[in-house]
């Protein structure tokens, strides 16, 4: 009797395929790599299941190991959720809550935008705007790899992918005019949405 549930990719919201600048195909290839971070997911718990937890070893063990890519597939399936959820919109300026809490924290959108975007390029992986439930402010984060320098009580609210897979077919090395289709097309409502059912109130 496993202890675990499997779980399966959320579908793809078909208005990810119709993105500016960002390419149906592009869309269609990072999709199909969540489809197979959820499949490891599934795959590693169920190892996990009949791993001999006697042998348990610091410098190498089948425990260890797994559990180390485990945290890579669950940071990855959650970074992504975040991702797809919130692209398909209008860009532009952000509105509501999320508005008022960029301003309060950041001083501007403008500020926010050129620090996300300055984060984005120096990450190796992903920048995120979160709002750090400690603190009670947002702060934009810098993740060079999927399970890399999360930090804890903070709720991700805009999730900036930067590696190579969600732009290159698109912009070949160009990441800033990547990040800028990013903005362009990120959907306020969905992150206003999230603010709301999270019960962020500043
Ligand atoms: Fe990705």
């Amino acid at each position: 009797m496993p202890t675990y549930t499997e779980i399966s990719p959320r579908a793809l919201n078909p208005r990810l395929l119709e993105l500016e600048g960002i390419s149906r195909v592009t869309i269609e290839a990072h999709y199909r790599l969540y489809q197979g971070y959820v499949g490891k997911r599934n795959e590693i718990l169920a190892q996990l299941e009949a791993t001999d937890r006697s042998v348990a070893n610091q410098v190498h063990s089948e425990l260890r190991a797994l559990k180390v890519e485990l945290s890579f597939a669950i940071g990855a399936i959650k970074n992504h959720e975040v991702y797809f959820a919130h692209l398909g919109g209008e860009g532009g300026d952000p509105a509501g809550a999320i508005d008022a809490l960029i301003r309060r924290d950041f001083g501007s959108v403008d500020a926010w935008r050129d620090d996300l975007r300055a984060t984005g390029i120096a990450g190796r992986g992903w920048a995120w705007t979160a709002y750090d439930w400690d603190e009670r402010r947002l702060f934009n984060y810098i993740g060079d790899a999927q399970n890399t320098y999360p930090v804890w009580n903070a709720t991700p609210l805009v999730a900036l992918d930067v590696h190579e897979h969600a732009y290159f077919l698109d912009f070949q090395t160009d990441r800033a005019a990547y990040i800028d289709a990013f903005f362009a097309n990120l959907d306020w409502g969905v992150v206003n949405g999230w603010i709301a059912t999270y019960g962020i109130s500043g």
